[in-house]
């Protein structure tokens, strides 16, 4: 929800008040500098007690409402035939109008098992865009997965109000060149996260399966942000202005065959699923089940987490709960816009991103941009954003970098989490560090694993920046800043 003010500035609006918070501490710039060094210039690796806004994630992160809290104390804990199970299957098919249902204790173990099930050796995986666990999960299993965007996707300074659109005569062309039988399925992320929550719209959806149907290929939406994009379908698409979010969802999964997800953003709380109506989907899938997560009605989830989820998957629904975040995200945007720090527009869903190769464009790709700027980030603002660009590429097979299509530095909004002075400090450290941006350098690998190594990987700045940077932060601020 946004509101406008009389002197005609629109703000976002909490239509929740906050009756249970959680301290943080804002720790002198020295020790930031102490702390991130100590993390290897890797924002994963930084804890808790150093962080002042931790803006890392929108998973698992989200504020979560008292009723989601009040039905976590009457779960039930049966191993099997759990009611919490059986609750959560009446909230799935309200919403998604989905009868079958397959817990998973995260979204890529739901990723797992569709990799498992579904893609061959030699297949291919045609998506609007990759997120960094499906594409390790769907290549582990012999598919290569094929970004088919649109050409408005990875420009990061556009007003295309759907950037997450699919192109849809590329993906007759893939099909046309590999056949029907070698695509395991299309993929559809709703709001692609890595080019920075872009939606799709229904229009969109409903040409790829069109197209899909016409050659017998099942058609998956990822709906871990499944509100915030039918929430930008209702602002954005013509003719949904009036529907509901729910209707929106219903729509959007009447058109697909198969939806999952991780409940962490849009469902605030631990935990995902794989749904369809289609049977033979649902059998290919539901004996993996118990192999790899857990019995049938709990997959992985605690019945605590299974209970909140029910909830949350029927208050995502709600319109100020699907534009928690999203309307803050705006704001933030907006308000850096302003300031000239290059940011990714339009507004998505989950972050506010910055375009780290325009705001570092003396730091070449090769000395990842989007993690240096993390880093500063954090030093100048204990603010911990992430990375998404180079380092959260893993090497090829012949151990070359693969150069990120985008370096972006993510600011995530959590749901209901932070307050405007939280946002209008973070605008405020971005910008004075935009206009010190000449002191920030690059970074490189001192110690890489082999599979998503933007977890653990550790970096150093090459040169001692990170020193120069703090001093004139502290010379700008004083050093208790
Ligand atoms: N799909 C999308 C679109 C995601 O954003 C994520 C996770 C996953 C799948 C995997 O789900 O974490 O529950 O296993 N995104 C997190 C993020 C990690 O920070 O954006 P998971």
């Amino acid at each position: 929800m946004s509101v406008r003010l009389s002197n005609g500035r629109e703000i976002p609006i909490e239509m929740h008040k906050i009756r249970i918070v959680q301290k943080v501490r804002l720790s002198p710039v020295a020790d930031r500098l102490a702390a991130i060094e100590e993390a290897g210039y890797n924002t994963f690796l930084l804890r808790t007690r150093d962080i002042f806004m931790d803006m890392l994630t929108d998973s698992g992160t989200n504020a979560m409402s008292d009723n989601q809290l009040a039905a976590m104390m009457v779960s039930d804990d049966a191993y099997a035939g759990s009611e919490s199970f059986y609750k959560l299957a009446d909230a799935v098919k309200d919403v998604f109008g989905y009868q079958y249902l397959l817990p998973v204790h995260q979204g890529r173990a739901a990723e797992h098992l569709l990799a498992k099930v579904f893609v061959k050796p030699g297949d291919v995986v045609p998506m609007n865009y990759h997120f960094t666990t499906t594409k390790a999960h769907f290549e582990m299993a012999g598919g290569k997965v094929l970004e088919i965007y649109t050409s408005e996707a990875l420009k990061t300074e556009s007003s295309c109000p759907f950037k997450g659109n699919l192109d849809v005569g590329k993906l007759e062309e893939v099909i046309a060149r590999y056949g029907a039988g070698k695509v395991s399925f299309v993929r559809m992320e709703a709001t692609t996260n890595l080019v920075g929550g872009q939606p799709f719209s229904l229009e969109n959806l409903r040409a790829v399966k069109a197209v899909t149907a016409k050659h017998g290929i099942m058609l998956m939406v990822d709906g871990s942000l499944i509100s915030e994009n039918a929430y930008f379908i209702r602002q954005r698409e013509a003719g949904y202005a009036n529907k509901s979010i729910t209707e929106i969802i219903r729509e959007i999964m009447e058109t697909a065959d198969l939806c999952y997800l991780s409940g962490r953003k849009s469902c605030a709380v631990r935990g995902g699923f794989i749904a369809t109506n289609n049977k033979s989907y649902f059998e290919a899938l539901r004996p993996w089940l118990p192999v790899y997560e857990g019995f049938f009605t709990y997959g992985g989830m605690s019945s605590k987490e299974i209970e909140a989820m029910a909830v949350g998957v029927r208050e995502m629904t709600e319109t100020e709960v699907a534009g928690a975040s999203a309307e803050f995200v705006k704001y933030f945007v907006e308000r850096l816009g302003e300031k000239g720090v290059p940011v990714v527009t339009p507004p998505g869903g989950l972050a506010c991103h910055v375009d780290a190769m325009r705001f570092l464009p003396h730091v070449p790709q090769s000395q990842y941009p989007a993690g240096a700027l993390a880093a500063a980030a954090f030093i100048v603002s204990g603010i911990r954003g992430m990375e998404r660009g180079s380092i959260s590429m893993d090497r090829d097979g012949d151990g070359n970098d693969v150069p990120s299509d985008l370096e972006l530095l993510r600011l995530a909004v959590p749901r209901r989490v932070f307050t405007m002075s939280h946002i209008e400090y973070a605008v405020d450290r971005v910008a004075w560090l935009m206009a010190n941006r000449d002191l920030v350098g690059g970074l490189s690998f001192i110690e890489e694993p082999p599979v998503l190594r933007f977890f653990a990987g550790r970096l150093a700045p090459i040169g001692d920046w990170g020193a120069r940077l703090a001093a004139k932060f502290t010379a700008d601020f004083g050093a208790a800043s």
